[in-house]
């Protein structure tokens, strides 16, 4: 018994399937991407948080003690889903924007206008601390009931001393991995970027790093500049952060060539990447990080995650979730496009969600794989087959979900 007086060993029994990203390496590249192990009528025995042992049925031994049985018949077994880039703290919504959009309105136009991230901007500043704890827990919530049990969230929609910090510990006190987006949008306090930065760099920046595990920057035209970013970069990964960029979305600026000379862990967007871009991705250690929702929802190309896994390149998958560009907290609808749009197969999706994503937080050592000494984080899908994750376009595919071995929500 564990000194709660819960037992601390789960058993999931009786599964179909039990899934896994084959190999141990991090992060997946090429063809090793679409590598699954898949054991058919299987078990996953959890122990103080943690998998002890995945097997058959057949080669299940006696357990003696206390052992909390979890009935998997039906059900399949894949690795808690991670979700590496979330803008998870933000107040209101835009589904005026969203209306006006459908009926034409573009993207860039509303943020020039000072709607957009600035029009959230607003909305989180005027909701204030009290509201965005209960925010994040309430989007913890959703990503859960989609089998998200890691994820990531961006601060940027505070763009002011205090609210950048009350984001970045909302988000890890929802337990998320906090990123500083510092520099997502200039504030209409400031004239120019460049000063902003000043007053980010300068005011902010000490404290985000004590409650931050990355950095991130939006590199675009209406936003900021590869010179900017690298001087705000610089200087965060001078205070121990972890480097993302926003590049390519809706223009190629050079957000790449500059993650690889700081040595970022990703790029993410990639709407508007070139050939060449493609080339010096692949060639480098900075993860691609797509994100099909916000290339759907703003009818941008979708981006070439095919070529990029062919070529020998690693990515992930994420959400994106947000008000603006891409409102879905659900990674199985995100599967689902990776193979309808991106031309990625269901094992390659699962990679990406998984050993990928967790690459991305540098979680790679802890999650994302079905395996002795991983955390036992487990996504059961009520499917006759795993790759129903992404088969079923927009279905409730996830019955439960188990965190550090404990059934944590059931449908
Ligand atoms: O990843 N492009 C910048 N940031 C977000 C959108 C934020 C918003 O529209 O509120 C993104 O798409
Ligand atoms: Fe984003």
């Amino acid at each position: 018994m564990s000194p709660s007086g819960e037992p601390s060993r789960v058993l999931v029994r009786d599964l179909r399937q039990v899934v896994s990203p084959a190999g141990t390496g991090a992060p997946l590249r090429g063809a090793a991407l679409g590598e699954v192990d898949v054991l058919e009528d299987a078990f996953v025995l959890c122990e103080d948080g943690r998998i002890a042992e995945v097997g058959r049925m057949r080669n299940l031994g006696t357990l003696e003690g206390d052992v909390e049985e979890v009935d998997g018949r039906g059900l399949c077994a894949i690795p808690g889903l991670v979700d590496c880039h979330t803008h998870v703290c933000f107040a209101g919504d835009r589904v005026e924007e969203f209306d006006l959009r459908a009926r034409g309105a573009s993207y860039e136009a509303l943020h020039a206008a000072g709607g957009g991230i600035l029009s959230t901007v607003r909305a989180t500043r005027a909701a204030g601390e009290d509201a965005l704890h209960p925010a994040v827990r309430r989007h913890r919530e959703l990503m859960l009931h989609a089998g998200t049990t890691t994820f990531e969230g961006k601060s940027g929609y505070g763009l002011d001393r205090d609210t950048e910090l009350v984001s970045l510990r909302a988000i890890g006190a929802g337990g998320g991995s906090p990123t500083w987006l510092g520099a997502h949008a200039v504030p209409p306090e400031f004239g120019d970027a460049d000063s902003y930065l000043d007053f980010a760099i300068d005011e902010v920046l000490p404290e985000a790093a004590q409650l931050a595990e990355a950095a991130d920057v939006f590199v675009e035209r209406g936003a900021f500049s590869v010179e900017q970013a690298r001087r705000y970069l610089q200087a965060c990964r001078e205070a121990g952060l972890g480097l993302r960029l926003h590049g390519d979305q809706f223009s190629e600026q050079g957000a790449i060539e500059l993650a690889i000379e700081l040595g970022a862990r990703s790029v993410d967007h990639l709407e508007a990447t070139g050939d060449d871009g493609i080339r010096r991705l692949v060639a480098s250690d900075v993860v691609g990080v797509v994100l099909p929702v916000a290339a759907l929802m703003l009818g941008r190309p979708m981006p070439r995650a095919r070529g990029l896994v062919d070529a020998g390149g690693a990515i992930a998958l994420a959400t994106d979730f947000n008000p603006g560009s891409a409102f879905c907290e659900s990674l199985p609808l995100v599967c689902s496009l990776a193979c309808t749009q991106l031309g990625l197969s269901p094992a390659e999706a699962l990679g990406a969600v998984t050993v990928n994503a967790a690459h991305v937080l540098r979680r790679a050592d802890r999650v994302g794989r079905l395996a002795p000494r991983f955390d036992a984080d487990l996504v059961l899908l009520d499917a006759p087959d795993w790759r129903h994750l992404a088969y079923h376009l927009g279905g409730e595919v996830v019955s439960a979900v188990v965190q550090s071995g404990r059934l944590t929500w059931r449908r």
